[in-house]
């Protein structure tokens, strides 16, 4: 079976006890407060904002955050192993902590100042309140410099106009960071990174998205039609937003990684388990190399993006540069999902195909981490503009 103890060894042999603390509370978390309500948010595209507020009562809301702004304090072992432990029984919720966590409280953290911080990242790191951040556009995803979003200065405040699409909690959230385009269009000097509160004027949330997997995760539009924000908002200086984001995306592929590492884990696990039980031609299935054999290519493949995650998590921990490193992670962690995933589907024949048991979900939820924080192919342009540097 894979779990913690066969996969994570090497990289964190300082901090074991404290991913298995972690991993064990996530694990528990989840299969007492998710699990059964799991089909009817998906069902429904309910997002379970009571579910993240518990988690933040837990600390799995401010896990990377200092404990001198309410936050745990722990490193990316952990945060990648609890992420995996929700991701194992929804990936929706899992999705959620990893953009609440990495993006929106990562960016406070790592470019606001000690005033911004302690305005909002303490009531992040205890989902007080919920955060957003906002980069993609409707015609700029991959292409995220060419954003058209404007922020303008006017006297002590920033007037933003323009939307910004497939923000995860861009309605719920009570807070978000957003990048805006102060200068040319398609410079990389020209953007910049705001925070924006809910309830200020001019800033709604647009159509949410109905989508294929990931369904009680939301995604919605955020537009902003004159928002005037106070410039004090600003995080760091302007300018320096898009190479921020590119920092923080650097990180939260790290999450999207383990997001997608904790789906193949739950659809292996449910694979296996139904491969010994069921039996066709006098046997269980698990007796046939056919099964047998992609059971193993399923293990093979989790087990070597577990490597690439911890990797990464360890450059990230010790403040190394991560730019290709956390790329391969995402890049292969979230297709070996979809492929683990569709074996999975495979295995369950008929019954995976339906909703009564669990591998659909996987396969729907799966197909996500290849497109969101950047598709596969901006992650193999990651990658390449690194190698030949
Ligand atoms: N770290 C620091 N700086 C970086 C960087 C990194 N990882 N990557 C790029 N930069 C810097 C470059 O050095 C360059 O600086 P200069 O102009 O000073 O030389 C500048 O940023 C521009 O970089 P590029 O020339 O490489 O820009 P590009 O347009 O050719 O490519 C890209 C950039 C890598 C394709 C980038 O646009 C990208 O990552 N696209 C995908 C975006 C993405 O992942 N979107 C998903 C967001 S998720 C969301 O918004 C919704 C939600 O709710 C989660």
């Amino acid at each position: 079976m894979i779990n913690n103890e066969n996969v994570t060894n090497g990289f964190d042999m300082n901090q074991s006890e404290s991913v298995k603390m972690v991993a064990d509370m996530a694990r528990d978390f989840a299969e007492k407060h998710i699990r059964p309500y799991v089909m009817e948010w998906d069902e429904a595209q309910i997002f379970p904002v009571e579910t993240l507020k518990k988690m933040g009562e837990l600390g799995l809301l401010g896990m990377l955050v200092p404990e001198e702004f309410g936050g745990a304090g722990l490193g990316y072992f952990e945060y990648s192993a609890a992420i995996q432990e929700i991701a194992k029984v929804c990936g929706s919720v899992g999705l959620s902590m990893a953009a609440h966590n990495s993006l929106c409280s990562g960016h406070i953290m790592y470019f606001g100042s000690q005033t911004q911080k302690e305005k909002w990242l303490s009531k992040l790191a205890t989902a007080e309140w919920i955060g957003a951040w906002g980069l993609t556009e409707a015609n700029t995803g991959s292409d995220a410099l060419r954003m058209t979003t404007t922020a303008v200065l006017d006297g002590d405040h920033y007037i933003i106009n323009g939307a910004k699409n497939w923000i995860t909690h861009g309605k719920s959230c009570d807070v978000a960071v957003v990048m805006v385009r102060t200068g040319e269009k398609g410079d990389s000097k020209g953007i910049s990174a705001i925070v924006v509160e809910k309830d200020t004027p001019g800033f709604t949330a647009g159509k949410k998205e109905n989508k294929l997997g990931m369904r009680a995760s939301e995604t919605t539009e955020m537009i902003f039609d004159n928002c005037r924000v106070p410039k004090e908002n600003l995080l760091g200086k302007e300018g320096e937003g898009f190479k921020q984001a590119m920092q923080i995306l650097d990180g939260g592929r790290i999450s999207i990684a383990a997001l997608s590492l904790g789906i193949a884990k739950g659809a292996f696990i449910a694979a296996t388990n139904y491969a010994k039980e069921r039996h066709q031609f006098g046997q269980a299935i698990a007796n046939f190399q056919g099964i047998s054999f992609k059971l193993a290519d399923m293990a093979t493949r989790i087990e070597a993006a577990e490597m690439l995650i911890l990797q990464a998590a360890d450059l990230k921990n010790r403040g190394k540069k991560l730019t290709k490193e956390s790329a391969m992670a995402k890049y292969y962690a979230s297709e070996v999902a979809v492929a683990v995933a569709n074996d999975a589907v495979q295995i369950f024949g008929g019954y995976g195909y339906t909703k009564d048991f669990p591998v659909e979900k996987y396969y729907r939820d799966a197909k996500l981490c290849t497109i969101g924080e950047g598709t596969s192919e901006i992650q193999k342009l990651v990658i390449s503009r690194e190698i030949l540097k």
